[in-house]
């Protein structure tokens, strides 16, 4: 009986122990996570997304040199700034820029941008690091979009935007630094930039002028500014290893697709990044390889295909940042904007066809052509360069070395040396630049093109024979006509063979002449922004005769006018209204 009792009182004790316990472990637990919660409140998305973004900034390898960097522009009015791509020139100098006190005084920071996707992408990008909202304190000015404000302080552009401004604002007086991006790219808008800015730094000792390039050549830069210091960010870049073709590829782009593919199923995890010329070739690729994935379906793990060209809507175009999910792999397919304008994280493999488009002007015959050519050597190292990032990597030219070593470029030719010269004539003229000749070009265009330019626009009496603009530009459009004959339209000058381009209004219409603003060599021969006048539809000869009697005589005008007509061609008149 006592040893039950005292049985039961141990039972009892137990149980009131284990009350107590229980009670005591569930109020720990309580106060526990009540101050867990109290001393690390949970973090809202947006607060972990800056954070990670700021954990990014610090990451990069322009940031060890932010002070010394600020103390160089300090020093120097001029400064070549080289940097590996992806080592945050772009996105972060103008910031270190604006918080070392630069914009203030209302003053703006300028950045320019050869591609118009670039200076959009980059401005998002940075608006998102400042936690701003795009088009207030950063913005970017593209040609037909322009989304800045009064409150605008850092503006990403296209370099011909900023020539633009040069219109407007000789001086520049509204911005305090202004930086020459992807300078290695030398578009001719960057390369005309570059005498115009060289010459108002001297009589603005105040305004900073960056010049940022790649790992390319900076000495040159240098050499032209009357040797301003080069600032270096070392880079981070792991090996690559180059692999080639051991004969040549007979289709590119079918090359591609495999590759891609081969890379998918045999290769460890990274994703893929494939230089392509264009909009069209990337969508072919997009579809081949996506049609190819549906047909393996779940015998391979994911791939996501994502296109990158200028025409891509924006939305579309952020994809490509995204971070690829867990088990799948990216593969994104791009024009040479991916070579150094935008930086893709987690890149592993390049595959590169080796080929560019290319703009080149044949000064004979007028005839501006955009062409598939092969890369230099130096942007196949650039496109090799991404597969490097972040890891080792792998590039895959579908060329072979010997191509390579023999048939491509050491580097690519300055645009300004392969484009029709007159549009910048008169940009530099309009400035009040007159003496194109000795105009402080870094690479100076053909002579031959220059004069044909000048001479064109002293034909369409633009200058005058002084040189000298005069505000007629609109009576001539005379040199760029055509006509209806047998087999389409021809040039009325010259007997070219030219064509309407299908989007055109006019596609349809046929009038029996036309005037165009420019020739395109693309799959032809296309007028580009074409009209015709109705009402001197039927006077039009006369009409040249009267604004260009210097130009086209009344002979050669009338032998052709007065040939048939092919049937059904040509609307006269009154049918077009
Ligand atoms: N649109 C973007 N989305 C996400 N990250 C980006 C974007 N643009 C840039 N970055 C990040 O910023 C880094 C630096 O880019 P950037 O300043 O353009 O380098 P650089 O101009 O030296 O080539 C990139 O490596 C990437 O991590
Ligand atoms: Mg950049």
């Amino acid at each position: 009986m006592k040893g039950t009792l005292s049985e039961n009182t141990v039972r009892y004790c137990v149980f009131i122990i284990f009350l107590y316990v229980f009670h005591t472990e569930c109020y720990n637990n309580l106060v526990s996570s009540y101050f867990l919660q109290e001393s690390e409140p949970q973090l809202s998305q947006a607060e972990k997304q800056k954070q990670s973004i700021q954990e990014v900034r610090r990451s990069l390898p322009i940031f060890p040199y932010r002070e010394d960097l600020l103390a160089a522009i300090r020093e120097h009015q001029i400064l070549v700034i080289e940097g590996e791509t992806g080592s945050g020139k772009t996105t972060q100098i103008p910031q270190y820029l604006l918080e070392d006190g630069y914009t203030e005084g209302g003053m703006k920071i300028g950045c320019t941008q050869p591609r118009r996707v670039a200076a959009m992408s980059v401005a998002a990008r940075v608006a998102q690091e400042m936690s701003v909202k795009l088009g207030n304190e950063v913005g970017y000015s593209i040609r037909f979009e322009d989304c800045t404000s009064e409150r605008t302080i850092l503006k990403y552009m296209t370099d011909g935007m900023l020539l633009r401004e040069f219109l407007t604002e000789p001086d520049l007086a509204s911005y305090s630094v202004i930086i020459i991006d992807e300078a290695h790219e030398r578009t001719l808008h960057t390369d005309i930039l570059f005498g115009l800015i060289k010459d108002i730094a001297r009589f603005r000792p105040d305004l900073k002028v960056l010049v940022a390039s790649a790992t390319l050549d900076t000495e040159r830069f240098s050499c032209f500014f009357d040797d301003a210091p080069v600032f270096r960010i070392p880079g981070r870049r792991f090996p690559v290893d180059i692999y080639y073709t051991k004969a040549p590829e007979a289709d590119y782009l079918e090359a591609c697709v495999v590759s891609v593919l081969q890379i998918h199923v045999t290769q460890p995890a990274g994703d893929v990044l494939v230089f392509l010329t264009g909009q069209e070739e990337i969508e072919a690729c997009c579809e081949l390889l996506q049609e190819r994935c549906r047909r393996l379906g779940s015998k391979i793990s994911e791939l996501l295909v994502l296109p990158i060209y200028a025409n891509l809507p924006s939305d579309m175009q952020a994809k490509i940042f995204n971070p690829t999910p867990p088990g799948a792999r990216k593969v994104v397919v791009a024009t040479n904007i991916a070579e150094t304008s935008l930086t893709i994280d987690g890149i592993i493999y390049v595959i590169d066809p080796g080929f560019c488009k290319q703009k080149s002007y044949n000064a004979r015959t007028g005839m501006e052509s955009l062409i598939v050519t092969p890369c230099s050597r130096a942007s196949a190292n650039q496109r090799a360069g991404r597969a490097g990032r972040v890891a080792a990597g792998k590039c895959f030219r579908l060329y072979t070395a010997w191509a390579f070593k023999h048939e491509m470029e050491e580097t690519t030719v300055p645009e300004i040396q392969r484009t029709n010269l007159g549009n910048v004539v008169l940009l530099l003229k309009s400035l009040g630049i007159n003496d194109l000749i000795h105009f402080d070009f870094m690479d100076p265009p053909p002579h031959e093109t220059l004069v044909l330019a000048l001479e064109q626009l002293y034909a369409l009496g633009a200058l005058n024979h002084l040189g000298e603009l005069t505000k007629a530009v609109t009576a001539g459009y005379f040199y760029n006509t055509a006509r209806l004959s047998k087999g389409g339209y021809k040039t009325v000058k010259h007997q070219q063979t030219v064509y309407v381009h299908p989007n055109s209004s006019l596609f349809e219409e046929q009038p029996r002449w036309m005037i165009y603003h420019e020739l395109v060599f693309t799959t032809k021969e296309f007028m580009r922004q074409v009209w015709s006048r109705p009402s001197l539809c039927s006077s039009f000869y006369g009409w040249l005769l009267e604004v260009a009697p210097h130009y086209y005589k009344n002979k050669e005008l009338e032998d052709s006018s007065s040939k048939k007509m092919p049937r059904k061609q040509g609307k006269a008149r009154e049918e077009l209204g």
